[in-house]
């Protein structure tokens, strides 16, 4: 019997020769994500599919796809996908934690970085003939080593940057669901309410998924709490940072710099606000983007998707409970 799996996008090379190896799937052909009834069409009727953090893998699409075994997505993060649905179905869903975790602490740095020593602007000011001397006050920033800088949400990437803040002899303050007695010992942090964390921080990261509790959850009355200079980082989902309202923030001066991997939108429209304010720096969601790590990731979710029609337990499936 032949199985039949759609791929939303092409995979890595080494991931699609191990893929093809195993069943001939059909892999979308274009760089933007496919049409929603698109999505609906291919699936209806088959038996695996791979997906990608874009494409809309609600209760709908879940339940018309009535020989749907498996679910694959290649990320850690899958608020795109109703786990709900997919539960009550009996489909089990894989994701690619871990493998990421390195790459997008790495890329949460240079943010941090970047966003603190103002390198966007200080780019711009070099490359449009500005720079005509030394200048004792010329774009200053702020420091990042001895700064205090506030995760949230201390889990896999947020460890991962607490590790690398421990090189710049940073104070670190955290916050997370649970009480972590043994994360404060091993970073030497310090875990903190959140409104303590927005009221102390300099630098603040956010690494928290996507849920109904964390969307918005830095808003109006969070930004108003942070410090006039603060950098607020976000590398987790655009959502989580009501976009309007830092807007306004960054417009009043009542924080100092916002440097997001992820948008919401996404992606963010060219004539979006955020892209005119000096103090704001845009990415374009490529907290993972290395070869490597890509490759890998791809090759889980290909582990992920044989595993699941297979009937056997999936390497990485989503914790029902918690959704990562
Ligand atoms: C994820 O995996 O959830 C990231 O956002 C993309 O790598």
């Amino acid at each position: 019997m032949s199985l039949s799996v759609f791929v939303t996008r092409h995979l890595t090379p080494i991931a699609e020769e191990k893929l093809n190896s195993f069943c001939t799937p059909e892999y979308w052909p274009e760089d933007t994500p496919p049409p929603y009834e698109i999505l609906l069409e291919k699936t209806r009727h088959a038996d695996g599919l791979i997906c990608l953090l874009t494409d809309a893998i609600d209760a709908r699409l879940i339940n018309q796809a009535e020989n749907l075994k498996v679910i694959s997505q290649v990320a850690v993060g899958v608020d795109n996908i109703d786990l709900q649905a997919a539960e009550a179905r009996g489909i089990p869903v894989g994701h690619t934690p871990d493998l990421l975790t390195d790459a997008t602490a790495d890329l949460t740095f240079a943010l941090i970085l970047a966003a603190a020593r103002r390198l966007g602007e200080a780019i711009d000011y070099a490359r449009s003939g500005h720079w005509q001397t030394w200048g004792l006050t010329t774009l200053l920033g702020e420091s990042v080593h001895g700064a205090t800088l506030g995760i949230i949400g201390m889990g896999r990437i947020g460890q991962a940057v607490a590790r690398r803040a421990q090189g710049f002899e940073m104070r670190i303050l955290f916050t997370d669901l649970s009480a972590h007695p043994e994360r404060e010992g091993e970073f030497g942090a310090t875990q903190v309410t959140l409104e303590t964390l927005l009221k102390e921080s300099d630098i603040i990261s956010l690494h928290v998924p996507l849920t109904p509790s964390t969307a918005g959850m830095i808003g109006a009355d969070q930004l108003k709490s942070m410090k006039p200079h603060a950098v607020l980082v976000n590398a987790a989902r655009g959502p989580v940072i009501d976009t309007d309202a830092l807007v306004l923030a960054l417009e009043t001066g009542q924080i100092g710099y916002a440097a997001l991997d992820v948008t919401d939108p996404e992606p963010l429209p060219p004539t979006h606000p955020l892209y005119k304010l000096p103090n704001a720096l845009i990415l374009p969601h490529i907290g993972s983007a290395t070869r490597s790590t890509r490759d890998q990731m791809s090759l889980l979710a290909v582990d992920n998707l044989i595993a699941g029609l297979q009937g056997k337990p999936l390497p990485r499936a989503v914790a029902r409970s918690t959704g990562r």
